[in-house]
């Protein structure tokens, strides 16, 4: 495949938090149409990992290189690097108590896209089309985000706002914890709608529960900061299976 059909280039990745290396040397490529799954024990440094890439300012990058679509990534502040087309659904997202969901998704797509009134005579349309892609009542239209919403609402809302935004390459940061078999599946159909030939999908998962919705071409696994084994699906139905030991115990053979 053409050098230009990689998405997200990240060559030995090093993040630093709060004076502690929990990061150590990930490179990982995602070209165009692909879904990646990164699993991992709790404390491998996944989450860690996925706040460095969007820019969150306590997670350090100390040194390694990420291209965007052959952009550098590292010399861009949060909100360029969405702007240049990564996003992340947060593990935990925060609630912005005051800001209502359609202002906050229009800042979003008005930031993105620019101000033509062409795109906020759309806007209303996307959002609506979003809402029903997740299954959400459009009374969340006015809600203050994420203010109450609960684990489901809140995950939801992370995929409408990938669904609505079209990133280049899109970092899910366990969508699937907390949801319910019904809430899943409703998640799953969006990111699945979200997904095309021309973008790219990294799943960021404990469980390979949500790999039976969507997916994924590639499968890594992540220890103590780095990607300790990568192969296709059935990596993680070993995972499920056999649990991560196995792998600890090879490590050290
Ligand atoms: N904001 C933070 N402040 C202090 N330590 C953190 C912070 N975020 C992550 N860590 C630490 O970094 C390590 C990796 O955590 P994390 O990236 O959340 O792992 P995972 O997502 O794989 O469960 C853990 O030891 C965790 O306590
Ligand atoms: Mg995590």
């Amino acid at each position: 495949m053409a050098g230009n059909d990689v998405l997200l280039s990240i060559k030995d990745l090093h993040v630093t938090v709060e004076g502690i290396e929990v990061v150590k040397g990930v490179s990982l490529e995602m070209k165009k149409g692909e879904k990646h799954a990164i699993m991992g024990p709790n404390g491998s440094g996944k989450s860690s990992m996925a706040n460095a890439l969007s820019g969150h300012p306590a997670y350090e990058i100390t040194s390694g290189e990420v291209l965007l679509d052959g952009e550098n990534l590292l010399e861009m502040d949060a909100s360029e690097r969405s702007i240049a087309g990564l996003f992340l659904a947060f593990q935990y997202p925060l609630a912005v108590p005051g800001v209502t969901v359609t202002n906050f998704l229009r800042s979003a797509i008005k930031a993105h896209r620019g101000d033509d009134p062409s795109v906020l005579r759309s806007f209303r349309k996307e959002m609506k089309e979003a809402f029903k892609l997740l299954e959400m009542d459009e009374v969340f239209a006015s809600r203050y985000v994420n203010d109450g919403f609960s684990g489901g609402e809140k995950k939801r809302f992370e995929i409408l706002q990938l669904a609505m935004l079209q990133p280049k390459v899109a970092i899910l940061d366990e969508t699937d914890s907390g949801l319910d078999i019904d809430a899943l599946k409703v998640v799953s159909k969006g990111v699945n709608a979200a997904h095309t030939d021309d973008n790219a999908v990294l799943l960021v998962t404990h469980y390979q529960r949500i790999l039976n919705y969507v997916s994924p071409d590639h499968v890594h696994v992540m220890m103590n900061g780095n990607l300790v084994r990568s192969g296709g699906p059935e990596l993680a139905h070993q995972l499920e299976e056999k649990g991560y030991d196995w792998i600890k115990a090879e490590l050290v053979a």
